[in-house]
């Protein structure tokens, strides 16, 4: 059975309630609805419940860009899984802004994809090198410990339910993605990681994402690359026509 692509759009910490309605009103109209293609929307957490009352079931899934891994308690200004759980499909996990501005490591990263997988969420595992990992050749080995780590406790029932998105650090909102032969090269090490792990068919079933600077014009060569399921958008997400052009693009494109 083939796959259903994903396009994630990451609004970050952007638009209040109303832009966020604003924004998903206009995707309302100028996305089409697809079988093949999840369209999943993370917006402010805050915007999670409004949206959550106005997207049109089987045409917009909801994420949460972050959630906290202690189920309930005095955790002041955290908002936990078991609380989106019902109002999210999906949570990004270990987002390299999370990593870089609040501190998580791959422990983190871990106990939060249990705390998703716990509550029936699906965690979408953010991974990536920044500049100086690539320089100094240690790509494979940062996405391997970022793999391992975070899918330590992962058993080989929840492994079907998890998403993970290659998301080098030093091409996140710069204008220009990663190229073929580097996003190729990231998602073999991926595959190989859960292979490793868990055997063929589970590598197989993985869905695959590539974010960083995704636009319409890249969305073909990046989805034609063996092994991408999807793709994760920050700034071209909070443009409607762009990212409209982004998903009618993906629904375009032969997935392998
Ligand atoms: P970008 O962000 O598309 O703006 O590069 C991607 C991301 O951070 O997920």
């Amino acid at each position: 059975m083939a796959k259903s692509k994903l396009v994630v759009a990451n609004w970050k910490m952007h638009l209040n309630v109303a832009q966020s309605l604003t924004l998903l009103m206009r995707l309302d109209k100028n996305i089409e609805r697809s079988r093949d293609v999840e369209v999943v929307l993370a917006p402010g957490a805050f915007a999670l419940h409004p949206l959550s009352r106005e997207i049109k079931q089987n045409k917009f899934l909801l994420a949460a860009q972050n959630a906290y891994q202690k189920d309930e308690g005095a955790y002041t200004g955290e908002i936990s899984f078991t609380q989106l759980r019902g109002l999210v499909d999906y949570v990004i996990v270990g987002h390299s802004e999370r990593r870089i501005y609040f501190g998580e490591d791959n422990n983190t990263v871990r106990n939060k994809v249990q705390a998703a997988l716990r509550n029936g969420i699906t965690p979408i595992i953010c991974i990536g090198e920044n500049t100086h990992e690539r320089h100094a050749g240690h790509t494979k080995r940062v996405l391997h410990d970022q793999i391992v780590t975070a899918l330590g406790n992962v058993t080989s029932q929840e492994i079907k339910h998890v998403v993970i998105a290659y998301e080098p650090v030093w091409a996140i909102g710069g204008g220009t993605p990663a190229t073929v032969v580097q996003i190729e090269e990231a998602v073999a090490c991926i595959k190989d990681n859960v292979r490793d792990l868990y055997g063929k068919k589970a590598a197989d079933e993985l869905r695959v994402l590539y974010g960083a600077s995704v636009d319409e014009e890249f969305v073909g060569s990046i989805l034609s690359i063996k092994g991408v399921n999807g793709l994760l958008v920050g700034g071209a997400s909070l443009h409607y026509k762009k990212f409209a052009g982004i998903v009618a693009a993906t629904q375009k494109a032969d997935g392998k």
